[in-house]
């Protein structure tokens, strides 16, 4: 991009540049992730049409919203715009986040999840929160008194070696803002059960512990490990 910026300021081949940055921008795009099972996968305990609105619709919203703000901050950047650029930073956490946090939660999430994890994860749940029960109580409450809309998370801290939950608010995605490596989120924002479970969220967070996709959260346990 530098040197593109270089080679518009010196005129000579403006026609050029415009394509490249166009081609730059449609490269970059991001786009809504597939989910890897059917919408009405995940019922009993999530039905179909929570997880058709929730991913189609409000995922897609964040995606196309977080393409919409790096476009405009391509422009701030190319034009210099400090006070631009800084606006649209909300924009880009907001809708960054959302992209984010959605795309690790539906992998977190499977037809044949529940139960408990094995090996080296459960372990390290052993280790750091004396056992799986109450890890569970722990990341329930957690998410459960989360304030408004936000997420739980089982995240792994490099730093110290160790897990962690914790709660982020609104879309603010786990690692951006607490540095902690997402394994596990749980989506307790209204839209991820309120037409099942109405505004009973413990109802929604014992039901979630039967499709969650432990294979998956042990794969980014040994992934960030290395
Ligand atoms: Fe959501």
């Amino acid at each position: 991009m530098a040197l593109l910026c270089r080679l518009a300021s010196r005129g000579r081949s403006r026609t050029k540049l415009i394509a490249a940055l166009g081609c730059l921008a449609s490269r970059q795009k991001h786009t809504l992730p597939d989910l890897p099972y059917d919408y009405g996968a995940l019922e009993p305990h999530i039905n179909a049409e929570i997880m058709q609105l929730h991913h189609s619709k409000h995922h897609a919203t964040y995606v196309n919203n977080l393409n919409v703000a790096e476009e405009k901050y391509k422009e701030a950047l190319a034009k210099g715009d400090v006070t631009a650029q800084v606006s649209l930073q909300p924009a880009l956490k907001f809708n960054g986040g959302g992209h984010i946090n959605h795309t690790i939660f539906w992998t977190n999430l499977s037809a044949n999840g529940g139960g408990e994890p094995q090996g080296e994860l459960m372990e390290a749940i052993k280790r750091d929160f004396g056992s799986f029960g109450k890890f569970k109580e722990k990341l329930t409450a957690v998410s459960v008194g989360v304030q408004g809309s936000g997420w739980g998370w089982l995240g792994f801290s490099q730093d110290q070696g160790r897990l962690q939950v914790t709660a982020c608010y609104n879309q603010d995605p786990l690692q951006g803002t607490t540095g902690l490596i997402p394994l596990l989120g749980i989506d307790v924002w209204e839209h991820a059960y309120y037409l099942q479970y109405k505004n009973v969220r413990p109802d929604y967070l014992k039901a979630v512990w039967n499709v969650i996709n432990w294979e998956n959260v042990s794969a980014r346990y040994t992934a960030c490990k290395k």
